[in-house]
């Protein structure tokens, strides 16, 4: 079955995130998620489908402002988190170490995780794309709980995908390295869901901004439903 997350970044506040569930069904056949931002997370709970947190720190609880542990996820009725998104490492500082440990003591709380990985676009063109994603897919744990999410960081939010080409040899390759499922993040949208999620090694998808709307969504998960 294929699994379609949505990551709905810094948007939807408890109110609106309300609003989406009252305007969203998704078909029989595939695995959905959402993750919503921290604060609309209690109101997401209470809905039909799992839902993650966008990111969760690695210690237990400590002098560490801004942050959530995994243990309050747990306490919220959240079911995983996301790790090392881009934006984290890019604008946030996160490093692999940083993305492993968290990824840790999510698992550790009972929490499932999806894992970030991808290449920039000047790695892409340097000829570093395998050497990138083996570094960042080294550290992540092993474990039955844990899915990486391929996302080409220059294919997020700029409407540019990656060619299916492209997305199968990544997928195949990280398969090489981690056995486990691997989502495509990266402009996926209702136009380009079906003929990425049928590629052999692409596994479901991670969706930014086609998630916000509860239509576009759900189509992107009846694509996911009959690949
Ligand atoms: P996008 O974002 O679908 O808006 O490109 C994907 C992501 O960052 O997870």
């Amino acid at each position: 079955m294929k699994l379609i997350a949505g990551n709905w970044k810094m948007h939807k506040g408890p109110a609106e995130t309300l609003a989406f569930f009252d305007g969203f069904e998704a078909p029989d056949g595939v695995d959905v998620v959402l993750c919503p931002p921290f604060v609309s997370l209690e109101a997401a709970v209470g809905e039909d489908w799992p839902i993650y947190a966008q990111n969760v720190h690695c210690a237990g609880d400590g002098a560490f402002t801004g942050e959530i542990s995994a243990a309050m996820l747990v306490e919220l009725g959240v079911h995983g988190a996301l790790v090392g998104h881009s934006e984290r490492r890019q604008y946030f500082g996160e490093s692999d170490d940083s993305v492993r440990a968290r990824a840790e003591a999510a698992l550790e709380a009972g929490l499932k995780v999806i894992a970030c990985v991808g290449e920039s676009e000047a790695e892409r063109e340097a000829g570093l794309t395998e050497s990138v994603l083996a570094r960042q897919v080294a550290v992540l744990p092993r474990h039955a709980d844990l899915v990486i999410a391929y996302e080409p960081v220059w294919a997020i939010g700029t409407g540019k995908t990656a060619t299916t080409e492209m997305v199968q040899d990544a997928h195949a390759y990280i398969k090489s390295l981690h056995d486990t499922r691997v989502l495509y993040g990266g402009s996926v949208k209702p136009e380009n869901a079906g003929e990425l999620l049928a590629q052999a090694d692409v596994d479901g998808a991670l969706v930014g901004g086609a998630s916000l709307d509860p239509g576009s969504f759900a189509a992107i998960c009846l694509a996911g439903s009959r690949s």
